[in-house]
């Protein structure tokens, strides 16, 4: 709770219980403060009492609310900022002419939006304060805090409140430069206790890992770095008239993950690949995926590029029962795989390059009604910073499934390097 008093001016309180990150921010006493959180992390709420808190230290002076766009400014920051003034039950003026508003104290908040900097330019101002900061420009940003220098102000200040948007501007300045007078605070949109509950399981669904991370942990990433499949592209690679065709021929590829196993069915023209349908079996095993199969193209000749380790592995029972590659045999299908599993790079790296062969001309597409196998293209990364498949999203099955029949029949090889020096470690080999 903070309370607002002034002699001059009856007691005003203003109720308000700060959600953690919030008391960070409102507390810190940095002259340029970024409030870093994912959606819903109360970041716009946050920047409205910042405001009326610095438009009361100033009083009488005059401070600069800005948002992104008008909408945004119209829709969110000041719908929030009025509400507050309301709930408070303080009186205020606002003319919507000039954007203008006036506080009881005397103080003015006048409400911009940053899409032309240079119409932000004018006379003094005690504070500035920008909601969706990482979405205004930098020249924006510098023409607004150039104007903090009224020589009234008892307490000059500039603040953003903000998602993340990748190694941006904003990250240049508060994180990496490691600025005196700058400071970050951090908030997690599930720290929110106001807001409804399925709000962040709808946002964890809606977005990748990488995503998420930005937009609910409010962390700064870089969105595509991450990527294990980066050549996949849903406008280019989905496509709505892919359909089974009984005149060629079926690859079935497939992970022997048990639960649930993976696995899609794809068909080849030219060299070019079709993921036609998916399989995707909950606690099954490779018996049931066999009539599955079946039950969906019936007796044709099916090719079979399972996971290697599946040559001794069993899904399903005891050390008496067939492998998992002899239960393909048995159900009629040619089973191609490699001695050992390859190299996860050089799989990953097959199926980035048949996604976009040279010049850019793609060699893979999805049907549209793949939906597992399409999340699995867009959503399959990295962890930070390294090269090690995250598997905590457990969507990296179906894609690891076509990576062995694409592996097998496309593999990409460094090219040659002539050893002439005699007899060493890459003689006869490929040397790479
Ligand atoms: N400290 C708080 N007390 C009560 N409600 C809050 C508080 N912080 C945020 N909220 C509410 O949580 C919701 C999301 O906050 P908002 O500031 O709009 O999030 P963001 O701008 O980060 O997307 C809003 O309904 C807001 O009123
Ligand atoms: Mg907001």
């Amino acid at each position: 709770m903070r309370q607002v008093t002034r002699n001059k001016y009856k007691k005003v309180r203003i109720a308000y219980s700060y959600l953690p990150a919030q008391k960070r921010f409102h507390n810190s006493r940095a002259k340029f403060r970024a409030y870093v959180g994912g959606y819903g992390s109360g970041k716009t709420y946050a920047g409205c009492h910042e405001a009326i808190w610095l438009s009361y230290l100033n009083s009488g002076l005059t401070g600069m609310m800005l948002a992104p766009t008008m909408g945004m400014l119209e829709d969110a920051t000041l719908p929030t900022f009025l509400e507050i003034l309301g709930r408070a039950g303080l009186k205020y003026r606002y003319r919507s002419s000039d954007s203008k508003l006036t506080l009881p104290w005397g103080s003015k908040v006048l409400f911009r939006s940053a899409d032309n900097p240079a119409r932000l330019k004018g006379p003094n101002l005690a504070w500035v304060g920008v909601d969706e900061g990482a979405l205004v420009s930098k020249a924006a940003w510098e023409v607004a805090i150039s104007r903090i220098r009224h020589p009234d102000a008892k307490r000059l200040a500039a603040f953003i409140t903000t998602t993340p948007e990748g190694f941006n501007w904003l990250y240049e300045e508060f994180v990496a430069r490691k600025r005196r007078g700058y400071e970050v605070i951090y908030a997690r949109t599930d720290e929110n206790v106001h807001l409804p509950a399925e709000y962040v399981r709808d946002l964890a669904e809606a977005y990748d890992p990488m995503l998420a991370r930005q937009y609910l942990m409010g962390e700064f990433v870089n969105p595509a770095a991450g990527r294990v499949y980066q050549s996949f592209g849903r406008a280019l690679h989905v496509r709505d008239d892919i359909a089974f065709d009984p005149a060629l021929p079926v690859i079935l590829a497939v992970d022997f993950n048990v639960n649930p196993l993976h696995a899609a069915l794809l068909q080849t023209k030219a060299d070019t690949v079709f993921v036609v349908d998916e399989i995707v079996l909950p606690s099954s095993n490779t018996y049931e995926l066999c009539l599955e199969v079946r039950s969906r193209i019936g007796e044709r000749h099916v090719t079979a590029y399972p996971d290697p380790t599946g040559r001794a592995r069993k899904t399903a029972g005891t050390s008496e029962a067939p492998s998992d590659f002899a239960i393909l045999m048995s159900h009629g299908f040619e089973v191609r795989a490699r001695n050992g599993s390859p190299a996860i790079k050089d799989r990953v790296n097959a199926v980035n390059r048949k996604l976009s062969g040279p010049g850019g001309i793609a060699g893979l597409y999805v049907s549209s009604r793949c939906r597992e196998t399409v999340r699995s293209f867009e959503q399959t990364c990295y962890k930070p910073g390294s090269t090690v498949v995250d598997k905590y999203a457990g969507v990296e099955h179906i894609t690891d499934a076509i990576g062995y029949f694409i592996e097998y029949e496309y593999p990409v090889r460094p090219p040659m390097r002539v050893e002439y020096t005699g007899i060493g470690r890459d003689a006869g080999g490929r040397g790479y």
